[in-house]
């Protein structure tokens, strides 16, 4: 089924508290329909506030990067479902992966999986210990969270069309690094507009600074929304 293009946005709450992000959210009112939680925020209250956010009808993303043994992974990602999350990230190593299918099964929660961290070049790769690149490694990962039967992946806009090729139409794509038209990019080093991403084949899109730090998030939100209905 199409997702409708407010489906598609997901504001990504960093900010330091759960005070902080609720009245965020009702800032935000019903121009936003999903919500991330990141490290920040998780550690800050942000779980309990993700089940305030859930019983009011909201979407939540729990970017929280899973990555341990697989039984510790299953255990964790069980604990993530019965919050009612709807995506949680893991890192894409094949054990870790599968631990978290494993421990999603029965629940409506999508795993989604970081294939290399966007911070990380061929040099940081090889100082880790890997001879791939970090364009050979993130394909040959996207090809195993394929066949593993991982939910969906986390990619910059630029990798969407080639990670298409390797997820096909049944993972879900979900690009950070979006900035509106004439926006500031803040640390993001390769930003895309939001058409430019749905068009590439983005599935969602995630957006924090442009939509949270601006002077009316609603408009900001709302416009973002308009720029991918556009898009579709
Ligand atoms: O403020 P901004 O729109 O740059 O926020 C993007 C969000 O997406 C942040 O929460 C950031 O941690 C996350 N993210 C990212 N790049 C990735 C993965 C996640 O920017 N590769």
């Amino acid at each position: 089924m199409a997702l409708e293009s407010r489906e598609r946005l997901i504001v990504a709450l960093d900010v330091p508290s759960a005070a902080k992000a609720e009245t965020m959210v009702t800032q935000l009112g019903d121009s936003v329909r999903f919500y991330k939680i990141g490290y920040q925020l998780a550690f800050a209250g942000g779980l309990p506030f993700a089940k305030e956010l859930i019983a009011a009808g909201k979407q939540v993303f729990l970017d929280l990067k899973l990555h341990d043994i697989g039984n510790t992974v299953a255990k964790g990602v069980e604990s993530v479902a019965q919050l009612g999350a709807t995506f949680l990230t893991v890192h894409a190593y094949p054990q870790t992966m599968k631990a978290a299918i494993e421990g999603r099964r029965g629940s409506k929660l999508r795993i989604l999986a970081v294939t290399v961290l966007t911070s990380y070049d061929d040099a940081d790769l090889a100082a880790a210990g890997y001879e791939m690149d970090v364009k050979e490694l993130a394909s040959a990962r996207a090809a195993q969270a394929r066949d593993i039967g991982i939910d969906g992946l986390v990619c910059s806009a630029e990798e969407v069309t080639a990670l298409r090729d390797i997820a096909g139409a049944g993972m879900v794509l979900v690009t950070p690094g979006i900035r509106p038209a004439g926006g500031d990019a803040g640390d993001q080093k390769r930003i895309v507009t939001p058409a430019r991403a749905i068009k590439a084949g983005a599935d969602y899109l995630v957006v924090g600074r442009p939509v949270v730090e601006t002077a009316d998030p609603r408009s900001a939100a709302d416009a973002i929304v308009a720029e991918i209905d556009a898009a579709i």
